[in-house]
């Protein structure tokens, strides 16, 4: 690790400098100390109440952050931002007004707003035409990119404009960041997972896009994708430990589920490190799904 005030210049990359002292892109002093500094600002954490969401929800108001959890959860929503001191705004990330009055309250924290993350996401297993010959529900199929991928989406372009008001964080004109939550289920879907497969990836497809969109108001954008992570959605109790006992066994290492906290641990890190833009990230443990 480098230490605050080092000149991390190399001119490696340039054509030109090397060896003949510090080449530097502009007039800016580079610094490892992390520019987009969480301390003092203002965050919103879609899906925020429980999970991956609540991890990340927990790590941010750690580092000095204001955080608005904004969930259909309301019981686990407001207790969680109550402890700490943040605030809980019920939201349903496929609506428009809900959004847009979750992101007003996070604008209404007194700190600037730089970070929008989002988590909220629901799975759905059915195959495109089952057994017995049935074709795909449609309105399961729209429920899910509703919430899934038109979610993000409204989060992340209601937080951005929001984002766009503040004044820059650097003298990059840095502004914010959005951290988006797909799936490795994105990349490679598995028997029975096209409505949540179509929805991440989806998610996937508006990283570099949006990034280059949002470039324009110096925001970055970069997607996760989780394979299998120890959280709620795989339910809770013995049943659940049969089934997430089969799902560890194709993870290359470490063998186990991932944990949310080491989530929230990669969320940090995207923020925080301000050349992580317009990325889609594994954070897997190495597993690649089979058919099935
Ligand atoms: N846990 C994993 O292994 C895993 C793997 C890949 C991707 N993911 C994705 O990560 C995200 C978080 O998953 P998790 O495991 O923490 O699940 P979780 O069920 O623990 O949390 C999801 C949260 O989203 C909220 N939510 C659902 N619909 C919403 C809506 N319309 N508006 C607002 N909030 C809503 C729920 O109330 C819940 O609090 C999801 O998008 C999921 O698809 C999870």
């Amino acid at each position: 690790m480098v230490g605050p005030g080092t000149d991390i210049a190399t001119g490696y990359g340039t054509g030109h400098g090397s060896g003949h002292g510090p080449v530097q892109g502009g007039s800016r002093q580079h610094s490892m100390l992390p520019a987009m500094n969480l301390n003092g600002t203002a965050a919103i954490v879609s899906g925020g109440a429980s999970g991956l969401g609540e991890a990340t929800v927990l790590d941010l108001a750690a580092a000095g952050c204001r955080v608005v959890v904004a969930d259909l959860n309301t019981e686990r929503g407001t207790e969680l931002a109550k402890s700490v001191d943040g605030a809980f705004v019920t939201t349903d990330v496929a609506d428009e007004r809900s959004v847009a009055e979750a992101v007003a309250a996070a604008e209404g924290l007194g700190a600037p707003l730089r970070v929008a993350v989002s988590c909220a996401g629901i799975g759905w297993a059915s195959r495109t035409v089952g057994r017995d010959g049935t074709p795909h529900d449609l309105g399961a199929y729209r429920k899910v990119i509703d919430v899934n991928l038109i979610g993000t989406f409204n989060v992340m372009r209601i937080a951005a404009s929001a984002i766009a008001r503040t004044e820059p964080a650097d003298a990059d004109g840095q502004r914010g960041v959005v951290i988006n939550t797909a799936s490795i289920a994105g990349i490679e879907g598995q028997t029975g997972q096209v409505a949540y497969s179509a929805s991440k990836g989806g998610i996937i497809g508006m990283t570099v896009p949006a990034a280059r969109d949002l470039a324009a108001i110096g925001v970055r954008v970069n997607t996760i994708c989780p394979g299998i992570i120890d959280t709620p959605i795989y339910g809770t109790g013995p049943g659940s430990d049969e089934f997430k006992a089969k799902l560890v066994a194709p993870i290359v290492f470490p063998k186990r589920m991932g944990t949310a906290a080491e989530f929230a641990q990669l969320v940090r890190s995207l923020i925080e490190n301000d050349y992580m833009n317009a990325e889609v990230i594994r954070f897997d443990g190495g597993i690649r799904f089979q058919p099935k």
